[in-house]
């Protein structure tokens, strides 16, 4: 069975510290034993007081009040113990889960990240892993403890008085229904309680990302009222969790209150009428059942959380369970080197979503060769450049590469050979040099320079204040979009790919950073196979060959010249651009 139920599942990361874990367990029986059985030693502190001025009675005292203070330190060291190594395995499991969920992540098909939002992602990642943190810290090891603690007590009561006793455990299922009621709306409270929070977050985050565009639309007002209300919301919600936690608490001690004075009216009267049991019997079976009644709330309250726990399991598993959906060929192809040849042959693409994307595409790049695609956005182009490295699997059809269809090649080999710069560059927290390295952490400080001075880069990198040590990314040294893009043709150029892939590499960039970044791809091109994407039309005049793609299919094909003097769409679209480029000559 490949869905093996959770709680097995989790015993696979515990297992390596099952030593501990059996330490753990030692201690929390300890743990247990210790309690009643103090309690059986304090109530022999009674007798001696009572029959005062005898100096048998003061050794007595003396002796008891050791033998209790000796079982509160063996208590004490057993919790110490219990705590402590629990902790240990629960936090290793947790370490270990959360590592495998990090690794699946890294491994899932895009198609993944496209369906599920990355709020439901973090959250995965961040809260469930926290509340399973919870509850495999402390208590999982309370979840044995308490019963075990509950127990003892009652086999110490029934030793005390088996009459009052049974009393007191015909009480005790009235006391257990109430706290499972209670227990059950608090859950739901809670659970209203989480989706509120949770929407306010995702609120907060949503106009923390988009705050230009609120600004630029005067949406504040808007924005404002629609985060009161839902503030509002989340306000009743957390004051109905209070309202309860303020019911429980007295409700309980009423509930103990008067069991207690039950039990003192019959036991009284079974000391004094029926002479069944001393006085300091009946004290002991109180200070029981206080500890029965302590055990019992935090069983309780542990339920809860446990039930909390399982539902954060269970989704964290989810997410683990979802296979990698692009699946490799056992005996699949790894190529040291290659020619770069790239093939699609009569391939069709639709997203999860539906629509076809891409309807019957082919044609060929040779060993070399630099092709242009060219088309209106929405076209496919992107998506056709993403079938080649398999981020996406074609519908129908295939794409070869060096003649071997993508889905027979070994998955690493293949994407070892593609270079990628992407429309939106996207720099990783770290250095400049570490940044270039991206694909290739071995490079020396010469290879990741070279790269750079080939990119047209070397030279604003060490103008930055620590030069290839600069520290970039989310919190780094902000950089223009041409500067980051020169940094991604580092990166590709220091793989040293046959098959190049640039997807509108130059589209937003101001003229003077795209002549730069022309000029550095045109290096890069050289004597690689290359597929240049491109909006405008200006930067892929000299490629070899030109597609263009209309509506996901190929609409037509030639060189530079060849469209221009058929008079299709790229002949439109040329004259419009360089049109709209005198324009802003003029200007
Ligand atoms: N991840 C996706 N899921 C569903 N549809 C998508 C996805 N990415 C792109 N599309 C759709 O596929 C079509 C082609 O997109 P794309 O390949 O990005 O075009 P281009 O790069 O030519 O602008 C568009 O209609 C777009 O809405
Ligand atoms: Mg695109």
């Amino acid at each position: 069975m490949r869905h093996r139920r959770g709680l097995v599942r989790l015993w696979d990361y515990a297992k390596p510290s099952w030593r501990r874990l059996t330490l753990a367990l030692l201690c929390m029986g300890v743990e247990a034993v210790c309690v009643p059985l103090m309690i059986w030693t304090a109530k022999e502190l009674l007798p001696p007081i009572l029959q005062s001025g005898q100096s048998q009675a003061l050794r007595r005292l003396d002796l008891v009040a050791l033998a209790v203070l000796a079982l509160g330190l063996l208590k004490g060291l057993a919790s110490y113990g219990h705590y402590y190594l629990g902790n240990y395995v629960g936090q290793r499991v947790i370490q270990g889960l959360r590592g495998d969920l990090f690794w699946h992540l890294l491994r899932l098909s895009p198609r993944f990240f496209e369906e599920t939002r990355s709020g439901k992602l973090i959250s995965h990642l961040t809260n469930d892993v926290a509340v399973l943190q919870q509850v495999l810290s402390e208590n999982i090891a309370q979840v044995l403890v308490t019963p075990l603690m509950a127990l003892g007590t009652v086999v110490l009561m029934f030793l005390l008085s088996w009459r009052l006793t049974l009393l007191v455990l015909l009480g005790a299922p009235l006391l257990a229904w109430v706290l499972q009621q209670m227990g059950r709306k608090m859950r739901r409270v809670t659970e209203r309680m989480q989706q509120r929070l949770a929407d306010l977050t995702s609120l907060f985050q949503e106009v923390v990302l988009g705050i230009r565009i609120v600004q630029c639309f005067n949406a504040e007002e808007r924005e404002r009222q629609r985060f009161g209300a839902e503030n509002e919301r989340t306000f009743a919600a957390i004051m109905k969790g209070h309202q309860l936690q303020a019911l429980m608490t007295p409700t309980i001690e009423w509930i103990g209150l008067t069991g207690m004075l039950l039990l003192l009216w019959f036991g009284g009267r079974e000391v004094i009428l029926a002479q069944r049991m001393g006085a300091e019997d009946l004290i002991a079976l109180l200070g029981s059942v206080q500890v029965l009644i302590t055990q019992m709330r935090k069983f309780g309250r542990l339920h809860l959380i446990l039930q909390q726990g399982r539902a954060a399991g269970q989704r964290i598993l989810e997410v683990l369970d979802l296979p990698p959906e692009i699946p490799q060929k056992p005996n699949a192809i790894a190529l040291p080197d290659i020619q770069g040849h790239i093939q699609f042959d009569h391939v069709s693409f639709q997203y999860s979503s539906g629509e076809m994307v891409l309807h019957d595409i082919s044609f060929e790049v040779r060993p070399g060769e630099v092709v242009a695609i060219a088309g209106p956005s929405g076209a496919g182009k992107t998506t056709l450049a993403n079938l080649i490295p398999r981020l996406y699997d074609v519908t129908s059809g295939s794409v070869r590469v060096e003649g071997y269809d993508v889905r027979d090649w070994d998955l690493a080999s293949l994407r070892s050979h593609i270079g990628i710069v992407p429309q939106e560059v996207l720099l990783f927290t770290g250095t400049v040099r570490e940044n270039i390295a991206y694909g290739q952490p071995e490079a020396s400080d010469e290879e990741v320079e070279w790269a750079a001075r080939m990119a047209y880069a070397h030279e604003f990198i060490v103008r930055l204040p620590q030069g290839y040590q600069t520290w970039v990314g989310e919190r780094g040294a902000k950089l223009s979009r041409g500067q980051c893009q020169r940094i991604a043709i580092a990166r590709a150029l220091l793989r040293n790919p046959r098959i190049l892939i640039l997807d509108e590499a130059t589209s937003a960039l101001d003229s003077e950073s795209e002549t730069l970044v022309q000029k550095a791809l045109e290096r890069l091109m050289e004597g690689r196979t290359t597929l240049i994407i491109a909006h405008r039309l200006s930067s892929i005049r000299h490629a070899h060959r030109i597609l263009i793609l209309d509506q996901g299919r190929i609409v037509e094909e030639g060189s530079h010249e060849e469209l221009l003097g058929r008079g299709g769409l790229y002949s439109k679209l040329y004259e419009l651009q360089s049109l709209q480029a005198r324009g802003e000559g003029l200007e």
